[in-house]
């Protein structure tokens, strides 16, 4: 474990840099970070996951500015850079030439998905670092995502050279993936930043969340995923119960007082609790209460929906 001071900070820059694998902080949730030139590193972050190679995996950049080394940035591109990074916005960019980035990286397509975290040590460590990390959020595969340390050295411990901990993560649901194609927008993941937010800018979205040829893993019809079962819907006997808003019956309430935001950022936590307790205690599975579609809870909605398909 790093502490987010100078020292912790330098220590990770130090570790990607000779190719291990550093777990990060970011506002969204924590990346399992390698230098995303080196391909050794990067095929261990596919190792350690458990993941199929061939899901493509984000790169984080330390400003805008750099996303023009690594990928075509045209006007539509650079608008939405402008107005939402750094941010929990990840934009898929035809790949430019000469770029640097391991193959693997972009699972050998011609595009990368690029994005500037909004967080402060994050943003040290990339400019302390000075290139891009490849991260793809830091569990197990199919599991449920890390929005702490210690969610991270549960699901990842061994497999890591460092975890930098920063804390609970802010906005606790991964970024929202657009891929620009010259001037047309298409969602791919929801996410961390509101579709409205983004179609205000851009009018209204195609999106294209699960397609009919998978190409990654927050694609996955079955991911996210507790390892008992998971329902949406009514509170039932001795199952474990998530509510959202005033609920009677709730052992864990994503926001008591119905706050989308508040309800994101403890998603994933409250998830992973309430996984352990019914799995320490036999009980059957998770029910969650519904949660409104609008906002955030499209993104969260997204995740229970993943989290509670069949497996396999
Ligand atoms: O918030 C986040 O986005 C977190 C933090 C760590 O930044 N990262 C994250 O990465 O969620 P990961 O690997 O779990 O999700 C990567 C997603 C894939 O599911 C896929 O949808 C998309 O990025 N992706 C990456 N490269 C792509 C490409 N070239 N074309 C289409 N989709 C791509
Ligand atoms: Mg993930």
């Amino acid at each position: 474990m790093l502490k987010p001071d100078e020292a912790g900070i330098g220590r990770a820059a130090a570790l990607l840099s000779q190719g291990a694998l550093v777990a990060i902080p970011t506002e969204t949730v924590y990346g399992l970070g390698a230098d995303a030139r080196n391909d050794r590193a990067v095929a261990e972050i596919f190792a350690a996951k458990g993941r199929p190679q061939f899901n493509p995996l984000i790169v984080h950049l330390a400003d805008p500015e750099m996303a023009e080394r690594f990928a075509e940035v045209g006007a539509m591109a650079r608008a939405l850079a402008g107005a939402f990074w750094p941010g929990p916005l990840t934009l898929v960019l035809p790949l430019r030439a000469g770029h640097g980035l391991s193959p693997l990286v972009s699972a050998g397509l011609p595009s990368v998905a690029l994005r500037v975290p909004a967080h402060p040590v994050a943003h040290a460590l990339l400019s302390g670092f000075g290139g891009p990390i490849a991260a793809p959020s830091a569990n197990p595969s199919g599991r449920i995502s890390p929005t702490s340390a210690a969610h991270v050295a549960d699901g990842l411990g061994g497999r890591v050279a460092a975890i930098l901990d920063a804390g609970p993560t802010s906005v606790g649901v991964e970024s929202t993936i657009l891929g620009v194609e010259d001037d047309r927008v298409t969602l791919l993941r929801e996410g961390g930043l509101p579709r409205e937010a983004i179609e205000a800018m851009t009018g209204p979205l195609a999106s294209n969340t699960t397609p009919a040829r998978i190409t990654a893993p927050g694609q996955l019809e079955s991911h996210y995923a507790p390892q008992v079962p998971l329902v949406s819907g009514a509170a039932r006997p001795e199952w474990v119960r998530i509510g959202f808003g005033p609920d009677e019956t709730a052992e864990f309430n994503l926001s008591p007082g119905g706050d989308l935001v508040e309800a994101a950022a403890n998603l994933f936590a409250v998830l992973h609790a309430a996984d352990a307790l019914a799995r320490n205690t036999n009980r059957p599975g998770i029910t969650v209460a519904p949660i409104p579609d609008k906002g955030l809870g499209r993104a969260i909605n997204d995740r229970l929906r993943r989290a509670a398909a069949p497996k396999g």
